[in-house]
């Protein structure tokens, strides 16, 4: 499974790619906003740090417009995926850039049967939002299981399943039990999963007993 960071800060994505965890990154408008860069100018500067997919995601809504968006952000780098919202104007304009060689995640997926229509317009990838669905009490996790056993049907079909709005740990390891081909990841999440209470405990005790030996491996 392949982990992008959903992120537009730049110094999260930089300290993760030196720890070797990086295999793509993900934003959207809220994350650019919260940048608080312009949309053109970090999303070269990310692509010029992650070799794999940077997901740049468009700010209209009409078709024409979206087309002429896409196009610009597909134009910034060879590692641009346009980020389209699951929309009839959304997979209209998937279809057109996907036809044109171009990467395209479509976003704002909350049931199979949009994942399905995202796979026929050519998605390279869907990005279900699995943390929004348990915010109404729901288990978001059942739709990544739903799409991946649709899309198991017709192998043919080469969208891959980008889980995104990855609230925990647990999200990202059900989301590899499932199969899924990536999951989108917040920066505090990866960083969570480095840690447990038994290996800080585990290595404090290594280090004490170490300590008496008296012994230095170097
Ligand atoms: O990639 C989508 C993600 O940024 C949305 O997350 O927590 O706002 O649902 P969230």
């Amino acid at each position: 499974m392949q982990f992008f960071i959903d992120t537009a800060d730049t110094q999260e994505i930089k300290a993760l790619v030196e720890a070797g965890f990086v295999d793509g990154v993900t934003t959207n408008p809220s994350l650019i906003a919260k940048s608080g860069r312009n949309i053109l100018e970090v999303i070269a500067e990310i692509c010029a740090m992650v070799e794999g997919p940077v997901s740049a995601e468009v700010a209209a809504t009409d078709h024409e417009t979206m087309l002429a968006e896409g196009r610009k952000l597909a134009a910034i780098a060879s590692n641009v995926a346009v980020k389209l919202p699951l929309t009839v104007d959304g997979l209209k304009t998937c279809r057109v850039l996907s036809d044109e060689g171009h990467m395209v995640n479509v976003t704002l997926c909350f049931s199979p049967s949009q994942a399905l229509l995202a796979a026929k317009a050519g998605a390279t990838y869907i990005s279900p939002f699995v943390g929004r669905l348990d915010d109404m009490g729901k288990d978001g996790m059942d739709l990544i299981d739903d799409i991946l056993e649709i899309y198991s049907s017709y192998p043919d079909l080469q969208t891959q399943v980008l889980v995104a709005s990855v609230r925990t740990t647990r999200h990202v390891e059900r989301a590899a039990m499932l199969g899924a081909d990536v999951v989108t990841v917040p920066p505090k999440i990866i960083w969570d999963m480095f840690k447990h209470p038994l290996t800080d405990k585990g290595l404090e005790g290594f280090m004490k007993d170490w300590a008496g030996t008296g012994q230095s491996i170097l």
